[in-house]
């Protein structure tokens, strides 16, 4: 599995820690940036990881900036992405399960380092369970 992952500056400490996780447990990572603890836009990171998520070049993505809120409104503007803004181990599992999401987006400033990576392994072991979610996402895509 590979996954694309990016942050601002409010998420940076924290896709750190998940860049961490998940290339000890053998997950393959795209690490977009930042790179810093340096006032960004996240707008270029959530673009960046989105591109990669829809043009198949990782299969699932990970953004993070303070709230996980403006990087959910940002890579949802790209075709074929469907963002989560999760902050709950319960919303991580049914945004696969229902909603087929393909990126998980974090708040640097919501939750904690130990909740996140509970988010984080949730989300990537939870399938799209399709049927009639399947129909309600491609009325979406319509
Ligand atoms: C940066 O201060 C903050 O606005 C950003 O990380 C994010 O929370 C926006 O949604």
């Amino acid at each position: 599995m590979r996954i694309a992952i990016g942050a601002d500056h409010a998420g940076y400490t924290l896709k750190e820690t998940l860049v961490a996780y998940m290339r000890e447990h053998g997950i393959e990572v795209i690490d977009f940036g930042t790179h810093g603890p340096d006032s960004v836009d996240y707008p270029d990171y959530a673009r960046v990881v989105a591109e990669a998520v829809a043009g198949g070049g990782a299969d699932f993505g990970v953004l993070i900036c303070g709230t996980g809120i403006g990087m959910s409104i940002a890579a949802n503007k790209v075709p074929g992405i469907r963002a989560a803004a999760v902050s709950d181990v319960y919303s991580a599992r049914m945004s696969r399960a229902h909603n087929d999401a393909n990126i998980l987006c974090l708040g640097g400033r919501v939750v904690g380092p130990g909740l996140a990576i509970e988010i984080l392994e949730t989300w990537l072991r939870t399938s799209f369970e399709g049927g009639r979610h399947a129909r309600r996402l491609e009325k979406i895509r319509q």
